[in-house]
């Protein structure tokens, strides 16, 4: 069992540090009014409608880090939520690289915040950590999802595969970013 840990993200020139910390259920309101957006509704599985619903992800955001399925933080800048951070378990025989995913609130985007998520979070994880070894980290996305695809390749994320749909789960087409473990 790994208790949940903080991430700092370094400030750059322009813009401060942000803070990876673990759910709290302070944080409910304001996961209902991140998932009102309409690119998050039109990107995520699971969009979130209501406080109870946003109490259940909390509580599995939680399960996450006992089982340590995955590994999941609000990201706070300054003490505002601007955003979401996921490491996932690689999941064999499905995959055998550790995942990553992310969501930043309508205001925050085009920032660098995502990008700077998954640079922290890719070194950590290539880094000395004990806590989920991974020698592959892979980055999933929609087909079209033009953001995230950037993300990924500004963070040397490369595009490995076409993933097929899967419906109902999975109704459109999924690239699938990867990264190896620097020789
Ligand atoms: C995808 C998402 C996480 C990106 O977060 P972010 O903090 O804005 O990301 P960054 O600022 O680090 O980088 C975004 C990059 O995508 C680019 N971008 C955004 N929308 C784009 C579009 N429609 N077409 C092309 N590029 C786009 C930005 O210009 C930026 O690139 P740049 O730095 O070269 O200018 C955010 O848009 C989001 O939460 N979307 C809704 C939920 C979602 O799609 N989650 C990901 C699921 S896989």
């Amino acid at each position: 069992m790994t208790s949940p840990m903080t991430l700092t993200v370094d400030p750059t020139p322009t813009a401060p540090a942000l803070t990876l910390r673990p759910w709290q259920d302070s944080d409910i309101p304001a996961l209902v009014v991140a998932h009102g957006d309409q690119a998050m509704r039109r990107w995520l599985i699971r969009p979130i409608d209501d406080e109870d619903q946003a109490r259940a992800w909390v509580a599995d955001q939680h399960t996450g880090w006992a089982d340590q399925t995955h590994l999941s933080w609000a990201v706070e800048e300054g003490g505002t939520l601007v955003g979401y951070f996921v490491i996932k378990a690689a999941s064999p025989p499905k995959t055998l690289a550790t995942g990553l995913g992310y969501w930043t609130v309508a205001g925050a985007r085009g920032k660098g915040i995502a990008s700077r998520c998954v640079d922290t979070a890719t070194q950590w994880l290539f880094g000395g950590q004990d806590v989920m070894p991974s020698d592959e980290i892979e980055l999933l996305h929609t087909v079209g999802n033009e953001g995230s695809c950037r993300v990924a390749h500004k963070c040397g994320y490369i595009l490995d595969s076409v993933l097929p749909s899967m419906p109902p789960k999975f109704p459109d087409e999924a690239h699938r970013h990867l990264r190896k473990r620097p020789v």
